[in-house]
């Protein structure tokens, strides 16, 4: 298959507090943009404890980047200010592009648990402007295809010859929800060029692509590939539960202030501007 990638880095998520007080875990965010191109940031909000996740998300905008939220377990109810609403349950995957401009709310519903993840993913120059887009796909559009006891769920990309529902998005991405049993190897083909990670929140294996004893990574470990043609994980007593997600660099320069990122400070000081106008939604972003 080609050159098999090896670990670049790796570490466990760090506890933080984000929204209006909502606990979870975050693997990487602003200090690590230069690993991660083209993404941003991933949040774990994982947790069996209400009073970690009630207050929740509520309004606040994004430009220029993309939110990319995956259910696990409980409910998320969003709103935003283009009209738009819903609620997102166990399995379900919202691909939201701000885009130019958006406003929304993130609500977690009263249940004994929460359990998914926020990846966020930038937008390049000729996109940061773009017209808002959201790409809701339900749990039961999402294939889940199983080879030698591998359970891949596709979301955007594919694996074992399965596409995902995620269309159009510029970064070319792929995520995967990948659940390896005991004593298995997966491989996997990555495209060039691409900047590959890998998220465990299930059991644990082996991410080193090399051939030697078994070395495992755990619950909470985020993983980044150097570049290469594959990533194999193999697990020994234990079975191994990831997410994987790569995508095309955009090897641009970075402004970031919170949840807006653009490339120069000139432009986040036109949104924090938008903001106080009350122009930051752009008039053609509304839906007819
Ligand atoms: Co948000």
């Amino acid at each position: 298959m080609g050159q098999r990638r090896r670990i670049k880095l790796a570490r466990t998520s760090n506890p933080t507090v984000e929204g209006a007080g909502v606990r979870l875990r975050r693997a990487f965010g602003n200090s690590d943009a230069r690993d991660l191109d083209p993404f941003l940031l991933l949040d774990d909000f994982r947790s069996r404890n209400p009073s970690d996740f009630l207050a929740g998300f509520p309004w606040h905008p994004h430009r220029g980047i993309e939110t990319i939220t995956y259910m696990l377990e409980g409910t998320v109810e969003h709103q935003d200010s283009i009209g738009n609403r819903g609620v997102l349950g166990a399995g379900d995957l919202q691909w939201m592009t701000a885009g130019g401009g958006i406003l929304h709310q993130e609500m977690p519903g009263n249940r004994p648990a929460l359990e998914g993840f926020q990846l966020w993913a930038n937008l390049p120059a000729s996109d940061k402007m773009m017209d808002p887009r959201y790409q809701d796909i339900a749990s039961e559009d999402v294939p889940v295809v199983v080879h030698d006891g591998i359970a891949v769920r596709v979301m955007a990309g594919s694996a074992f010859g399965e596409e995902g529902p995620v269309r159009d998005v510029v970064i070319d991405p792929e995520y995967l929800d990948v659940a390896v049993p005991p004593g298995s190897e997966f491989r996997h083909e990555t495209k060039r060029g691409h900047t590959v990670g890998a998220y465990v929140f299930d059991g644990a294996g082996d991410f080193t692509g090399t051939d030697g004893g078994l070395e495992e990574f755990g619950d909470t470990t985020l993983l980044v590939f150097d570049d290469g043609d594959e990533i194999r994980v193999r697990t020994g007593k234990a079975p191994v539960r990831f997410i994987l997600f790569s995508g095309r660099p955009l090897n641009e320069p970075i402004a970031w202030a919170g949840p807006i990122v653009m490339n120069t400070r000139a432009e986040l000081q036109q949104a924090f501007d938008d903001l106080d106008k009350g122009s930051f939604v752009r008039p053609g972003s509304q839906p007819d």
